[in-house]
């Protein structure tokens, strides 16, 4: 069986193709350069290359605040490319998973957002992410939507290894702390990724639809940061303190939801998975871009 990868050298398409996929799988991750997912013809032609299982597409627009004067190329990527997929995946019977956002919500609810809560973006980047979500849906009757969330690992840029660099540099960190969500890692989500594809390549009665999928538990990024820093200081980095600040002292082009908080209830029911704390996929990430915890810190 063949997968085909979109946005394979991301954060999440590394840790997709890290995976220890089930032997006999053909993993395929096509580069931006090799394979413009905005390119209908190019995509067709990627697509009749192999008898491909699933798609999974985990390329986007991802820059938040530089979507907000970039609406065009924003939508391009996460609305008009998943539209692409979509239409020539369902030409060919083929699955596809595409990776959605939180930021699809507004974030006024109390609680944690459940899949069918009405969504109302925000900002340019969660308004292209919706138009892709709607293209799919559409597109492809054989889809999983993965809503995820504040995603971080040890690749590209993220907020974890922003607070390290920080955490080296300052003597104080102060960090946004009235925005609520779940902390993601990467490897998590390839995990969760791969299960949904392969039971969506091998089963047509698969469960499909939209799906929430972060790590258990939530916080704010101030919280997030401290628990950076703290992991770092068991680790031997500098122990420096970190402030709470409100959204209003910080202010950003685009806006974001003060709650984001996902529940992944469905997730579990429809394909047994259950994701682990945020903390313990932390503490994965640290060791990776830290180290492990030094002897002398973890007495
Ligand atoms: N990061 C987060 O906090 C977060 C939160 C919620 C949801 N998500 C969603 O999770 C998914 C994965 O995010 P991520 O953090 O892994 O993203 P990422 O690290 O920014 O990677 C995006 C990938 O898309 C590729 N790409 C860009 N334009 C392309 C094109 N025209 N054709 C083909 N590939 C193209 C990029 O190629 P290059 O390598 O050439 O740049 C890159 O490999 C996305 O759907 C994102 O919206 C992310």
């Amino acid at each position: 069986m063949d997968v085909l990868i979109l946005g394979g050298a991301g954060q999440v398409g590394t840790e997709l193709r890290a995976l220890a996929w089930p032997a006999g799988t053909g993993v395929h991750a096509p580069s931006r350069s090799e394979l413009d997912i905005t390119d209908a013809g190019a995509v067709a032609g990627a697509l009749d290359a192999r008898a491909y299982g699933a798609v999974i597409n985990t390329a986007a627009y991802t820059a938040v605040d530089k979507a907000e004067s970039e609406i065009a190329e924003a939508w391009r990527l996460n609305a008009l490319a998943p539209a692409i997929l979509a239409a020539e995946s369902a030409r060919r019977s083929i699955p596809l998973v595409q990776v959605s956002t939180d930021y699809v919500f507004a974030g006024t609810k109390a609680g944690p957002y459940r899949t069918d809560d009405p969504i109302a973006p925000r900002s340019v980047y969660g308004a292209s992410k919706a138009g892709g979500e709607l293209a799919v849906r559409t597109g492809n009757p054989r889809h999983a939507i993965v809503r995820t969330a504040w995603v971080v690992s040890p690749h590209r840029g993220n907020f974890v290894k922003t607070m390290l660099r920080l955490a080296g540099e300052r003597d104080k960190l102060t960090v946004v702390d009235d925005q609520h969500g779940c902390p993601t890692s990467a490897g998590d989500l390839a995990a969760a990724l791969m299960t949904i594809a392969l039971r969506l390549a091998a089963d047509e009665a698969a469960p499909t639809g939209t799906f929430h999928c972060v790590n258990s538990g939530a916080t704010t990024w101030c919280g997030f940061a401290r628990a950076i820093v703290a992991g770092s200081a068991r680790r031997g980095g500098r122990t420096i303190p970190v402030e709470g600040i409100p959204t209003a002292s910080y202010p950003t082009p685009a806006q974001r939801p003060a709650n984001s908080v996902l529940a992944t209830d469905g997730l579990t029911a429809a394909f047994g998975i259950a994701p682990r704390p945020w903390e313990a996929a932390l503490d994965d990430i640290l060791d990776r871009l830290v180290g492990p915890v030094s002897a002398e810190t973890s007495r």
